[in-house]
C-alpha cells in the first residue's frame, strides 16, 4: 500500500477523551482504550476478509481512500469552518439524528455492548469522541486529544455510504456507494461556527439527502439529491448533467467541495485551483479511487419486493410503447447522451448551471434503494416517475400499464 494511504492517516494521537464522565463506567473507558490500540488493525482493509467483489490492491487502496482519506481537507473543515468545535459537544444521539452513521464493525463487540448498555452513553459527547478515535463515524476523519478534537476532515463516505442498521438504527455494517439519504449535510454546515452568518440560511434550507455541489462556486441555491456511487462501471459520463468521466468528477469534488489539497482546473467553469504537484494529495489517488467505485455493484432488489409477472409486462412496455429504452438503453440503461430539459420536461435550473446545459439519461440501477428520483427529487416514488413521463411524453398509459412499468423499474 502506498505510504500516502497509511492506516488511519489522521489519528496521530491514540489518547482517548480523558473526561468521560463518571456515569460511564471504568469498564467502558478501559474497553474503549483497548479498542483504540486495536484500531489500526481493524481499519486496515488488508486485515479484513476480502469479499469476491473487493479484490486486488488498487481496489483495497481505493476503498481505504473512499472511507478514510480527507485529502488534507481538514484545513477547511477545521481552520475555516471550525466544525471540530461543534462536534466536540455533539452526542452520539444528536449525530445519529443529523443522519451521521456509525460503523459497528470498527468497534470491538464488547465495547459496542458497553456503549449500548451503559445508561447515558449515547447522550455523552465523550462517546462521540471515542467513536471518532476509532474511525467509526462514516465520512469523518478526526484527531481526538482528550476532550478536544484538534483536527476534523470529511471523506467521500460521508455522502456516499450508509450502514445496514444491523446493530441499531444508524449503526451497523458499512454499505459503500449507497447514498446517505438522511444525512443533513446542509444543516451540519449551517451549524459550523466558522460559517459566515449570511450563508447560514442557505445551508440550513437543504433537506436531508440533498447537497449542492456548485453553490460555493456560482452562489445559486438549488441542491440535488445525493446520488448512489455504485453501479457506475461502464457508464461514461458522471453526474446528473454528464460533466465528465468518474475521475474528472472525483477530482472536482475532492478539490472544490471537500476542499482537499489538490489541483483542479476547468476553463468551462472558470475554476483554476493549483497546488505544487508534490503537495497534491488528490491526484495520485484518483486511479485507485476509480477502481474501487467501479467495484461497487448496485444492490439487488430484496426477494419478494416486486411482482415478477407484472415486471415482465413492464419490461415490454419499457422497450416498446412507453419509449423508455430510446434513452435508457444497453446494460447500464443509459445511452450516454445528454438531453435538453424540455425533452423530458425537467426543471432546467440545474442544467443551466452546468457545463453541458443538459441532463444525462440516468443509468437506472437499484431504483428500489434510492428514492426520491430525478436530480431534484421531484418524483417521490417510482409511480410518480411513470406519471411524470406519461404526461411529459404524452404516452397515455392505462393505470394497469403504469403499475407494470413500476414493477419493472422496481426490479432493476
Ligand atoms: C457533501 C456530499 C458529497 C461528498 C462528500 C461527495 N459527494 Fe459525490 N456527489 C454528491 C452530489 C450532490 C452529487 C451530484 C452532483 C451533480 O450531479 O451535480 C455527487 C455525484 C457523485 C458521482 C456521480 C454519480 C453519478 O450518478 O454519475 C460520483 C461518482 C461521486 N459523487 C463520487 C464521489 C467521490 C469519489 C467523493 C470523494 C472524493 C465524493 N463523491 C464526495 C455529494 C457528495
Ligand atoms: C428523451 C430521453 C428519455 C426518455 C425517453 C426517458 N428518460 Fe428517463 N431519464 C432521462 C433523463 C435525461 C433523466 C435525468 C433527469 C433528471 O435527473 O432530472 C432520466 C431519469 C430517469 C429516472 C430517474 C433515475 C434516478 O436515479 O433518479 C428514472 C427512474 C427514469 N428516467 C425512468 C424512465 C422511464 C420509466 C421512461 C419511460 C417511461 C423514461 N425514463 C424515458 C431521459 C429519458
Amino acid at each position: 500500500m502506498a505510504s500516502s494511504v497509511s492506516c488511519i492517516p489522521h489519528v496521530r494521537s491514540r489518547r482517548l477523551p480523558g473526561a468521560i464522565p463518571a456515569l460511564l463506567t471504568c469498564g467502558l473507558v478501559g474497553l474503549l482504550s483497548a479498542a483504540c490500540e486495536d484500531a489500526e488493525h481493524a481499519l486496515d482493509p488488508e486485515a479484513r476478509p476480502a469479499t469476491a467483489e473487493v479484490e486486488g490492491r488498487a481496489v483495497a487502496e481505493g476503498r481505504h481512500i473512499f472511507r478514510y482519506d480527507d485529502f488534507g481537507d481538514w484545513r477547511f473543515w477545521t481552520d475555516t469552518l471550525r466544525l471540530n468545535e461543534l462536534v466536540e459537544g455533539v452526542t452520539p444521539n444528536q449525530a445519529l439524528e443529523l443522519g451521521l452513521k456509525v460503523d459497528g464493525e470498527a468497534i470491538p463487540p464488547e465495547v459496542l455492548d458497553a456503549v449500548l448498555s451503559t445508561p447515558g452513553a449515547l447522550d455523552d459527547p465523550a462517546t462521540t469522541r471515542a467513536l471518532l478515535s476509532l474511525n467509526a463515524v462514516l465520512g469523518i476523519a478526526a484527531i481526538v486529544d482528550g476532550d478536544r478534537i484538534t483536527q476534523l476532515g470529511i471523506t467521500c463516505a460521508l455522502c456516499h455510504s450508509t450502514v445496514d442498521n444491523s446493530v441499531a438504527p444508524g449503526i451497523g455494517a458499512r454499505l459503500d456507494g449507497w447514498p446517505n439519504q438522511d444525512l443533513a449535510v446542509g444543516t451540519i454546515i449551517s451549524l459550523a461556527p466558522g460559517l459566515p452568518p449570511e450563508l447560514q440560511p442557505v445551508y440550513a434550507s437543504w433537506p436531508p439527502g440533498f447537497y449542492d455541489a456548485r453553490f460555493n462556486l456560482d452562489g445559486i441555491n438549488d441542491p440535488t439529491v445525493i446520488p448512489p456511487a455504485y453501479g457506475l462501471r461502464g457508464v461514461g459520463l458522471e453526474t446528473y448533467t454528464g460533466e465528465g468521466p468518474v475521475s474528472y468528477w472525483n477530482a472536482y469534488v475532492a478539490v472544490t467541495q471537500m476542499h482537499g489539497k489538490g489541483s483542479f482546473a476547468d476553463p468551462r467553469l472558470g475554476v483554476s485551483i493549483r497546488v505544487p504537484p508534490r503537495e497534491d494529495l488528490v491526484r495520485s489517488k484518483l486511479p485507485a479511487l476509480r477502481q474501487y467505485q467501479f467495484s461497487l455493484a448496485a444492490p439487488e432488489p430484496p426477494a419478494g419486493s416486486f411482482d415478477p409477472v407484472a415486471a415482465a409486462r413492464g419490461e415490454r412496455l419499457f422497450d416498446g410503447e412507453a419509449r423508455c429504452a430510446s434513452c435508457h438503453t444497453g446494460p447500464r440503461f443509459t445511452n450516454g447522451n445528454l438531453h435538453d430539459p424540455e425533452e423530458t420536461d425537467m426543471d432546467p435550473t440545474h442544467a443551466e448551471r452546468s457545463t453541458t446545459k443538459r441532463y444525462r439519461a440516468t443509468p437506472l440501477r437499484a431504483l428500489w434503494q434510492h428514492a426520491p428520483y430525478f436530480h431534484d427529487g421531484s418524483a417521490e416514488t417510482l409511480a410518480d416517475v411513470v406519471d411524470h413521463y406519461d404526461s411529459a411524453l404524452g404516452l397515455g398509459l392505462s393505470a394497469d400499464q403504469q403499475v407494470d412499468l413500476v414493477a419493472y423499474l422496481s426490479s432493476l
